[in-house]
């Protein structure tokens, strides 16, 4: 049998330096020490977007597997101690749980695992963002999977011609559904237009049933049932020979679309593609980030990475996040800049609600007093 490898990235914001804007060196350090030392992993990458310490590992164990997801769970409680020793804002704020039991998914990291039979060529893309949620991918893997204008080898690529399958989440009734494009694009945009709900979870290649696409999907606010600061979202995407051609996976970006997480994982802002060094959001935290890191698999080493985002093509879409950006802050607190009440990270409604109760006056009771 064909040797599988997987890709594995794993993600957790266990402490901020400055604030929420970035990973001080030292954690980046201690994770590089411990991911190094470990006999499990064939090859990794360690980084970080904005304040989100990044593991990106390449493995023979398959997806879920415990010891893989122990490895990164331990990184990230060793990384938290050095957060809490430097006192970086928010130390240990992803982990949730005190102790690991075998599969990191609902502790607070981000997941997002693809197992591939490496083909004589297997390029891989990683987004990574920060100051937004995971159904932020929504759109951009409706556009790179499912539309032609975006897409050209959805039309021209006989291998690509048939389609791909899109495996959605309701987030909230923890539910999952297969819609299969393009037979099904006006159903699945019922539901992935409402990325705060629903996201996109996984792609498969409709003709060979091979993996095209993983996201992390954890709602880190609704495990939490508090606020615990936003799940930032990552996502593997295979491209060329049947897959979209790399250009492909990144032209969505030249496009910037309005995405939940900003300032108090409370506000719409534009994802703004960026190179890794440019990943620390400070305006108002944010604007939020992506960025785009190109790998080659080669026997389950990690050839690169390639900054995808550091190019100047993508100057006048970070040009238009900020004339976005510029518009949106004139808002100030109201919607649709600050987010409806529902979606908001914390409010101080209930509190001001309290405060005022004596001073609203019912006007229906009020009405049938008078009559
Ligand atoms: P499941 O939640 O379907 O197990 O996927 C998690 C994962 O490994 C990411 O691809
Ligand atoms: P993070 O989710 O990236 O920690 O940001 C939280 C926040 O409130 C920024 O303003
Ligand atoms: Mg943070
Ligand atoms: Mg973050």
């Amino acid at each position: 049998m064909d040797k599988k490898i997987t890709l594995s990235v794993i993600k957790a914001d266990v402490g901020g330096f400055v604030g929420h804007s970035g990973v001080h060196p030292e954690l980046l350090e201690k994770a590089r020490g411990i991911i190094s030392g470990s006999p499990l992993v064939i090859d990794y990458y360690i980084t970080h977007v904005g304040d989100d310490l990044n593991l990106i590992l390449t493995h023979e164990l398959g997806r879920n597997n415990g010891e893989i997801h122990q490895l990164a769970w331990d990184t990230f409680v060793a990384c938290t101690e050095v957060a809490k020793k430097l006192k970086l804002y928010g130390a240990g704020q992803d982990l949730l749980g005190d102790a690991f039991s075998g599969n990191i998914k609902g502790l607070g990291p981000g997941v997002a695992e693809i197992e591939v039979v490496e083909r004589k060529s297997e390029p891989v893309i990683v987004l990574m963002a920060d100051k937004t949620e995971p159904g932020a991918w929504n759109y951009p893997l409706y556009k790179i999977f499912a539309d032609p204008f975006n897409t050209v080898g959805l039309v021209i690529d006989p291998s690509m011609h048939g389609g791909f399958n899109f495996e959605v989440r309701d987030l909230i009734e923890n539910k999952k559904i297969i819609f299969s494009a393009p037979e099904d694009i006006y159903d699945m945009l019922v539901f992935i237009g409402a990325p705060g709900r629903f996201a996109i979870k996984r792609v498969f290649h409709k003709a060979t049933g091979q993996i095209a696409a993983a996201s992390s999907t954890q709602r880190l606010n609704l495990m939490a049932g508090r606020y615990v600061g936003k799940d930032d979202p990552i996502c593997i995407i295979r491209c060329q020979s049947g897959f979209p051609a790399v250009g492909e996976v990144l032209e969505p970006f030249a496009h910037p679309h309005l995405v939940s997480g900003w300032m108090r994982g409370s506000h719409h802002g534009p994802l703004m593609p960026v190179p890794a060094s440019r990943s620390c959001p400070t305006r108002f935290d944010g604007p939020p980030r992506v960025v785009a890191l190109g790998f080659q698999l080669a026997d389950g080493k990690l050839v690169g990475p390639q900054d995808m985002f550091d190019d100047p093509a993508f100057d006048r879409a970070r040009d238009l996040c900020n004339q976005i950006a510029d518009y949106l802050r004139t808002l100030g607190p109201f919607e649709p800049h600050r987010l409806p009440l529902d979606e908001m990270e914390y409010t101080t409604m209930p509190l001001v609600m309290e405060k005022l109760k004596d001073r609203f006056i019912d006007l229906r009771t009020a009405k049938k007093k008078k009559e």
